[in-house]
């Protein structure tokens, strides 16, 4: 069976390396495996953007950052979430499906109920909404990282929901998630997130890249002490931009010992460099009115795909007379 694999990121904020190895890296490797649909899930950032200025710099940056690791619009249909309001749609009627206790039990839900944060109904409604994203174009694949895991089985929950209710209509959609890709680590030992101060920014500066790592915080094992490289961030970090052979000889300078903390981010800050430069240099070539240009031809190829979709929701609903 062909696959059509969608999947999204919110541009809610820097893109960082933790971003490109969780989530993005598997979509520009898929575009080969199937017809792909990539969005900016801007109606999600609305959760935690209620500025229009950073928002549509934050969608301009994450588009462009789409290009510049290579999403190809000649092969990818690259859009807005905002450009297909249908969600919303779809996002009322499977709301209808979900009860509250079921909603509750989300990860996005808990965690900002744990931190006291104040819940939103839109972010209380999250999991319904990326389920409705999925589902208004059937997908059958979505690749994204590993702590995107409950809100895929929602998805799949309330396709089986739908089709019980409604008669079959979506296919369940499945996660493509690479179990073997870890969450990366940010520069203080936590996951690396958008939301705190620790990431190295995906089109970071040679200064931006050596301020990170030089503040990961170490202990006070000596040059000559044998290191576990398994538990150091500094490690955890450096591998990801290792080829197997590179990592064997990096691995063992921790292990034999000899090698302090200032040579270990040193060799670091060198491999990071050596993989962002490129991109940055990408990066900072594409233009506004480039993106601008792709995400218009984007809206215009996946609007007739979902308004298709959607007419055969709303006759299965009942909507259409
Ligand atoms: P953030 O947590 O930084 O706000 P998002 O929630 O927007 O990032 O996640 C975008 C994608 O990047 C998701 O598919 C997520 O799984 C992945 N991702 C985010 N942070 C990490 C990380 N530290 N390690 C691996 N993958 C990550
Ligand atoms: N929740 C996802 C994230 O934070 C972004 C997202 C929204 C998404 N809708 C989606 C991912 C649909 C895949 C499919 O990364």
């Amino acid at each position: 069976m062909s696959q059509l694999i969608v999947s999204g990121a919110q541009p809610s904020g820097i893109l960082h390396i933790g971003n490109y190895f969780g989530a993005i890296k598997q979509m520009v490797n898929l575009q080969s495996q199937g017809e792909c649909r990539f969005f900016l899930a801007d109606m999600h950032a609305q959760t935690t953007i209620s500025s229009a200025e950073q928002l549509q710099s934050n969608i301009i940056d994450l588009a462009r950052a789409y290009l510049a690791v290579g999403l190809d619009p000649e092969k990818t249909i690259i859009f807005k979430q905002s450009d297909v309001p249908e969600v919303t749609e779809l996002a009322w009627t499977l709301s209808c499906l979900a009860s509250m206790p079921y909603l509750m039990r989300a990860h996005s839900f808990k965690d900002a109920q744990a931190k006291d944060k104040e819940v939103s109904v839109g972010l209380f409604n999250y999991p319904i909404l990326m389920a409705a994203d999925i589902l208004i174009h059937n997908a059958t694949l979505v690749p994204v990282g590993k702590d995107q895991k409950q809100h895929l089985e929602i998805a799949r929950d309330m396709a089986r929901k739908f089709n019980s209710t409604y008669g079959h209509t979506f296919v369940e959609p499945e996660a493509y998630i690479i179990e073997s890709v870890e969450i990366v680590p940010g520069t203080d030992g936590e996951k690396m997130s958008k939301s705190k101060s620790n990431t190295i920014p995906l089109f970071a500066t040679h200064d931006e890249i050596k301020k990170a790592i030089m503040s990961i915080p170490t202990d006070s094992a000596s040059v000559a002490d044998s290191k576990n490289p398994d538990t150091n961030t500094i490690y955890r970090i450096h591998k990801l931009f290792l080829t197997p052979e590179q990592d064997e000889v990096v691995r063992a300078k921790y292990v034999d010992g000899g090698m302090g903390y200032k040579e270990a981010k040193d060799m670091c800050i060198e491999s990071v460099e050596h993989f962002i430069a490129p991109l940055r240099t990408k990066f900072n070539s594409i233009s506004d009115e480039d993106v601008k240009k792709v995400l218009a031809q984007g809206k215009e190829r996946v609007r007739p795909h979902v308004i298709k979709q959607m007419e055969i929701i709303r006759a299965a609903i009942g909507t259409t007379l």
